[in-house]
């Protein structure tokens, strides 16, 4: 392999594919190149043609555009692929590049259910490949600032709870044109593994992990409102849920949200600890999703409130927790000052490539940690119980994914 020009491919060419490129182009642009993407692979030409335009004018170069993967992997000599397929599709595709000696970076979640990211991280172990789950809000300052100060900056005490609450009403939408692509294998739960809870929700449930450690036990209800009724969720995906978190730690936290909540907007985002609070106030439609999300146009907001009354604004915090790290911890954390939590991703994977680095952040056993929450979350929905979400992660309670395995033959 030659360290210069590591030779990357794409499988799956959609939405987030092209925002892997832009941040690519971040990489590049502040001398964190090295890499060349020569290859690209949709089951849609067209959308590969696309990407293939967008890889030419930001990166340089001409990508072979490849309608199967499994030619593409016997064709090209490669160094790593990066995995933007449907969920369903993740674990085969992911296994067949790292069984053909190609290290992988997989979008989130890692698979479509447990027993899918057992397979890969299965895998990843018998072949030694490198297997890393793309999840950039976690690299985002917002969320270093957030850990930072909930757990190491003693400016808030120790955590204490949090109650986060979102509604918004439900999008309107022309019922005569037919839904995009990339929202009918959304909707199909056999090939999403869930609805939003997994999807934008996978998000959440690695954040909450990230910040505050592992939850023991949750208990949730789902609905759907969007119908004008609320319909407790079995065939339709969830709009609408309602958790409480119970951490290993014994802190207890609430997760409420609603996509489809008629008339007026309200969110309220706040972490406590023994002496403060944290507000996440960033005014984005996925807040309840992306915490402290910091998007390349809009830098992340909030405020931590002390309880003697003074107040540190996000970008105050932000000054302190960058003050106390040294130069080695803040190039390893933001590559070239960089702040996108995907390009911040990527690096990564190049330096597990080059050997500069030797364990993902994100690896498969806690991409499957974090899966394994928001199916908890949808267990304990299904079934009306209590859940622990190490009897997700034993495979001991599994009402709500067997289907999804069994169609998968898993
Ligand atoms: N990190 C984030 O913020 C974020 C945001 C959006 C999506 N994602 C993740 O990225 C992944 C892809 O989502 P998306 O929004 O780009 O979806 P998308 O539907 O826009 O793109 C998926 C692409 O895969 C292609 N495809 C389907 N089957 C294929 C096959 N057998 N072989 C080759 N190509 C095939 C489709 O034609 C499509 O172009 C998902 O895992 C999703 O959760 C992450």
């Amino acid at each position: 392999m030659s360290q210069d020009h590591l030779r990357l491919a794409f499988i799956g060419c959609g939405s987030i594919a092209r925002r892997h490129v832009v941040a690519m182009k971040d990489l590049v642009d502040r001398g964190r190149g090295g890499f060349q993407v020569v290859a690209l692979c949709d089951a849609n030409l067209d959308s590969a043609e696309t990407l293939a335009i967008a890889v030419k004018e930001q990166l340089g170069g001409t990508p072979t555009v490849y309608a199967s993967y499994e030619e593409m992997l016997s064709t090209e000599k490669l160094d790593g692929v990066d995995i933007c397929l449907p969920h369903g599709l993740h674990h085969t595709v992911a296994i067949a590049c790292m069984e053909a000696g190609v290290d992988v970076l997989c979008e989130k979640p890692i698979g479509v259910s447990v027993r899918a990211g057992r397979l890969m991280e299965q895998a990843a172990e018998r072949t030694g490949r490198i297997l890393s789950i793309a999840v950039p809000h976690r690299r985002q300052p917002g969320q270093r600032v957030a850990h930072w100060a909930l757990n190491e900056s003693g400016l808030m005490g120790s955590p204490l709870t949090f109650f986060h609450h979102y509604t918004r009403p439900p999008e309107t939408r022309d019922p005569n044109q037919p839904l995009p692509p990339r929202v009918v294998w959304r909707r199909n739960r056999l090939m999403s593994g869930g609805g939003m809870t997994l999807d934008s929700g996978f998000h959440y449930c690695d954040s909450i992990r990230y910040l505050l450690g592992d939850v023991d036990k949750v208990y949730a209800e789902m609905r759907e409102l969007q119908s004008g009724y609320p319909v407790p969720v079995s065939e339709r995906p969830e709009d609408t849920i309602y958790v409480t978190f119970t951490f290993k730690s014994g802190l207890v936290g609430a997760w409420n949200w609603s996509v489809a909540a008629p008339g007026e907007p309200r969110a309220s985002v706040v972490f406590y600890g023994s002496e403060g609070s944290l507000e996440d106030t960033t005014p984005s439609r996925f807040r309840i999703f992306h915490l402290f999300e910091r998007r390349p146009e809009q830098n992340e907001s909030g405020q931590l409130v002390r309880q003697d009354g003074s107040i540190l604004q996000m970008h105050e915090l932000e000054a302190l927790y960058r003050e106390q790290l040294d130069e080695a911890q803040s190039e390893l954390l933001f590559p070239g000052g960089s702040t996108d939590g995907f390009a911040i991703e990527i690096w990564e994977f190049l330096e597990l490539l080059r050997g500069n680095r030797t364990q993902p952040e994100v690896d498969a056993a806690e991409g499957i940690r974090s899966l394994a929450l928001g199916d908890a979350i949808y267990e304990s929905a299904f079934t009306g119980d209590v859940v622990r979400v190490d009897d997700i992660l034993s495979g001991a309670r599994r009402t709500f994914q067997e289907s999804i395995d069994e169609h998968w033959g898993l």
